[in-house]
């Protein structure tokens, strides 16, 4: 039987992926164990999924770990997933220095606690020049976040004359994101069965395949990577356009 790495058409690997990292808890509660270590073990999947998915030429993987609107989770787990955000990155700092890993977060991170920002930053400074993939830490991230943020630093500046109201088009405002120079992502993955966007990339996903899987982030390791990036490659993209134009 071929796996579904074998099926993959290696010059058509997505550039940049984004998953929406779902169902830790209710993974760990099936198990009889308590939220947390739905998220423990999640950290493993983190593990696996950034060496596989740089392992097979992705450039931009982008996860959603910590929602703006996950502040308003019971205290302990929000402290509880802070702490593993750093063991977490820790961990992985080894990993991703040897596979060429380029770390950085997006996100509202003046709302971390400063010890949190500072190891984190530690990575980002320690990665910085690697060349390999980049890993975008979307961490107290929200889209509607990152959009009025952007609304108001152009207001800000076509204000004081910094900028031209007829310069603003989509490549302009791509660039008052905190995403800026990283590409759109080609596929987005959800896990654990949900099928919403959540408030996340949602001026970037304009035109991202989106792939819901029913299996939990937990469970979610190289194999199932690798058979969601399958059903990407067998999608057609027209971009608005229609399909006997692709083909021309
Ligand atoms: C959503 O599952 C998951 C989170 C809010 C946390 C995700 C974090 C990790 C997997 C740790 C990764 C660590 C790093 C450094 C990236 P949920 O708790 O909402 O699950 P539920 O919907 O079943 O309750």
């Amino acid at each position: 039987m071929t796996t579904f790495l074998e099926q993959l058409d290696k010059n058509r690997i997505p550039t940049s992926v984004a998953i929406i990292m779902d169902g830790n808890g209710r993974w760990a509660k099936k198990q009889g164990k308590n939220r947390v270590f739905g998220h423990q073990t999640g950290v493993e999947s983190v593990d696996h999924v950034m060496e596989a998915a740089a392992g097979i030429g992705i450039k931009y993987l982008t996860l959603y770990a910590f929602s703006t609107e996950n502040w308003n989770r019971p205290i302990n787990e929000v402290n509880a997933l802070m702490d593993l955000f750093v063991t977490a990155i820790n961990s992985y700092l080894e990993k991703m220095l040897s596979h060429n890993i380029r770390m950085v977060i997006v996100g509202d991170i003046d709302r971390l606690s400063e010890k949190t920002r500072n190891n984190m930053q530690m990575a980002i400074d320690k990665t910085a020049g690697c060349t390999g993939m980049t890993l975008v830490l979307a961490i107290s991230y929200s889209s509607r976040w990152e959009i009025v943020r952007a609304v108001k630093n152009i207001a800000a500046e076509v204000k004081d004359g910094k900028l031209n109201l007829d310069d603003i088009d989509d490549a302009c405002f791509s660039n008052y994101l905190a995403t800026k120079g990283i590409p759109d992502p080609d596929l987005l993955i959800r896990t654990s069965g949900e099928l919403r966007i959540s408030n996340f990339l949602m001026w970037q996903l304009s035109y991202s395949e989106l792939y819901f899987t029913d299996v939990c982030w937990p469970e979610f390791r190289e194999e199932q990577l690798y058979e969601a990036i399958l059903d990407y490659q067998n999608r057609e993209r027209r971009f608005g356009k229609t399909s006997e134009q692709l083909t021309k």
